[in-house]
């Protein structure tokens, strides 16, 4: 897909911004969204077929079908005034030009999965640029590249990968249903991430369209833009169209195992081993650990703490038993707990299919998860023993939580922590995801009641972490990092900068300042413009609030 082939976009008429009056009438400025942009419109029906209404019998379906945290399904959460559905990239131009002469506030949404719906919902008036019909993939084996559309999803593409090589794959995320547009550019790991690094470390061009409305490949955009998009998030900037990244060669066979041990098992002693070395291993292996709480039923009425370590190794089950009996033998593997498998049966594996499920399940966009907060922290020192067992006091307490330690080392110790905006490279042991998850019936009393039991884990957890900063993964977003006062200062932004981003904040800021200098693309953890800059961007996302 070469920029020569998108359809142009006619950028005669430049819009003023604005400013829009708080007295007019929702319906009146949905209206003039949709007249401005079918005169954009090189078909005169395109704004039928792109733009829903409220008023629209798939408004709601649309709506709701890339939400993926049922949380924010609730039906007293403001709603877009319009969805605009792009087919071209010349509707989503269109909408950037429009919604800025509207003064409707965009959100971008890819595969939903925003951990804080910042994709869906916002309080001000807005519309949402869903990228779900662009999701076309090409990939070229001989290049060993791809072309990626934001709207598809990990699984699609490692699907599209697979039906075109048995050797080649990608290292991005586990979840399937993860759309591109936002994985990528907040980072992206997954199982085979120590050996050929992150998502972000394998993308080597990108199309966005920037806040004017015009279409920007690599070249164009330049290196500063093109590295803020790797890993600082994409909704700061602009809206990316598409990828392309670089494929990896994975091996024909590779081995999964999964062994779990409760308390009783010895699990303590065994996770305290594993601090030690999972870093340090081959970096062929991944081995990360998940801990939970064991139902009563299987455990005869005793709640336990049980920690699950899963493993893939990109090779086969000897090589792999070697490596842990000289390394980890504490573990207690054995030949028959391992599996080969080839790479696209891993991607199955992880994602909790049958491996011999036809590889289609992965094109299933439908997959409904529950209600869920979650936080992450990354650990440089191994967790001491009673630093543990505080922590399975508060699992014990919490039905539906699991924790997921994910081990570092390997190709992330290779790359500098200023090469992109992802920062956390050498000296990260491991990353922690924390998880809470209920019943998306339960009121928001209830869920009220597993937020505030994983804050208090959080508060727990600080003694054991990183510090300054108590470093935190974007993909992970957590609104309450840095929660002042609903101060939208920039100290307030630089809370949560240093978390997600260290130093790389600094440079982040200054990308943001020279591509959207009216801070036009904004959320509540958007890049804030320089303070020098911003006074006047900051007084516009005050107002609205
Ligand atoms: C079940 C589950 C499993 C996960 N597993 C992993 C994992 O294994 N590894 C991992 O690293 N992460 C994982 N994540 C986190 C995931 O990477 C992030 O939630 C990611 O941001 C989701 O991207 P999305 O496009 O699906 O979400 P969206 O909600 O669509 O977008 C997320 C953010 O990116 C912005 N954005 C989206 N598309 C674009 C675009 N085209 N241009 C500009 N900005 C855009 C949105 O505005 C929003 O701010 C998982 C999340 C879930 C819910
Ligand atoms: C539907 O809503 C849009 C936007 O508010 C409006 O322009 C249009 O006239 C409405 N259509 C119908 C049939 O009511
Ligand atoms: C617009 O839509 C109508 C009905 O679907 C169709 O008959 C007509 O050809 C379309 N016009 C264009 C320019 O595509
Ligand atoms: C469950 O816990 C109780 C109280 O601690 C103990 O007496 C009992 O033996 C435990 N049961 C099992 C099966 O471990
Ligand atoms: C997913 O949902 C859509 C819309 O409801 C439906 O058209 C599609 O068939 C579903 N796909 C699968 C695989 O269930
Ligand atoms: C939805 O939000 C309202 C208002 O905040 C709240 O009272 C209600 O309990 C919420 N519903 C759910 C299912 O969380």
């Amino acid at each position: 897909m070469a920029i020569s082939n998108f359809q142009p976009f006619l950028l005669l008429v430049l819009f003023s911004f604005s400013v829009w009056s708080s007295t007019a009438n929702p319906v009146d400025y949905e209206r003039n969204f949709i007249q401005c942009f079918s005169s954009h419109s090189v078909n005169s029906n395109s704004s039928v077929e792109v733009i829903l209404a409220k008023n629209r019998s798939s408004y709601q379906s649309v709506l709701q079908a890339s939400i993926k945290n049922p949380r924010f399904l609730n039906t007293s959460l403001p709603k877009p005034n319009l969805i605009v559905t792009p087919s071209y990239v010349y509707h989503i131009q269109a909408a950037i030009l429009c919604s800025k002469k509207h003064s409707l506030q965009i959100r971008i949404r890819s595969g939903g999965h925003d951990y804080e719906g910042l994709s869906y919902v916002s309080n001000v008036p807005f519309i949402i640029i869903d990228l779900v019909k662009l999701r076309s993939i090409s990939i070229d084996i001989k290049d060993e590249s791809a072309w990626v559309e934001s709207g598809a999803t990990v699984g699609e593409f490692y699907y599209a990968i697979a039906k075109k090589s048995k050797i080649h794959g990608f290292p991005a995320g586990s979840c399937p249903t993860v759309g591109v547009g936002g994985h990528f550019s907040g980072g992206g790991f997954g199982t085979i991430f120590r050996r050929y690094g992150l998502a972000v470390d394998n993308i080597i061009d990108a199309h966005v369209v920037n806040v004017n409305g015009q279409i920007l490949n690599r070249y164009l955009m330049g290196e500063d833009l093109f590295w803020a998009i790797k890993g600082g998030g994409g909704s700061s900037f602009g809206v990316i169209v598409s990828w392309k990244v670089k494929l990896v060669r994975v091996p024909p066979i590779v081995t999964v195992f999964d062994i779990s041990k409760t308390l009783e098992q010895g699990a303590t002693k065994v996770f305290q081993k594993w601090q030690t070395i999972a870093d340090k291993f081959d970096q062929n292996l991944f081995l990360h650990a998940v801990m939970g709480v064991s139902s009563p039923s299987k455990n005869s009425g005793n709640k336990t703490v049980v920690v699950e370590f899963t493993a893939l190794f990109l090779g086969a089950a000897d090589n792999v038993m070697t490596l842990i009996q000289n390394n980890f033998k504490e573990l207690g593997l054995q030949r028959n707990n391992c599996r080969e498998m080839s790479w696209i049966q891993s991607v199955l594996y992880f994602a909790s299919y049958n491996i011999n499920a036809p590889l289609e399940v992965l094109l299933d966009r439908n997959q409904t998860l529950q209600s869920f907060k979650a936080k992450s922290d990354y650990v440089k020192v191994p967790i001491p023993e009673t630093g543990l067992e505080g922590l399975w006091k508060l699992l014990v307490e919490e039905k539906s939580s699991l924790l997921i330690m994910t081990p570092y080392g390997g190709k992330m110790n290779e790359i500098s922590e200023s090469k992109t905006p992802f920062p956390h490279r050498r000296g990260s042991i491991y990353g922690i995801q924390y998880l809470v998850y209920w019943d998306s019936n339960e009121d928001s009393r209830e869920a009220e009641k597993h937020i505030n039991w994983m804050r208090r884990l959080y508060a727990y957890m600080e003694a054991y972490v990183s510090k300054s900063p108590r470093a935190a993964y974007l993909n992970y977003r957590d609104l309450d990092l840095g929660v002042n006062n609903a101060d939208t200062s920039f100290a307030q932004a630089k809370i949560w900068g240093l978390k997600y981003f260290k130093h790389n904040f600094k440079r982040l800021v200054k990308v943001k300042s020279v591509v959207d200098p009216g801070n036009f693309f904004r959320n509540e953890q958007s890049i804030p413009l320089l303070p020098s800059h911003g006074r006047k961007g900051y007084k516009h996302v005050r107002r609205h609030e």
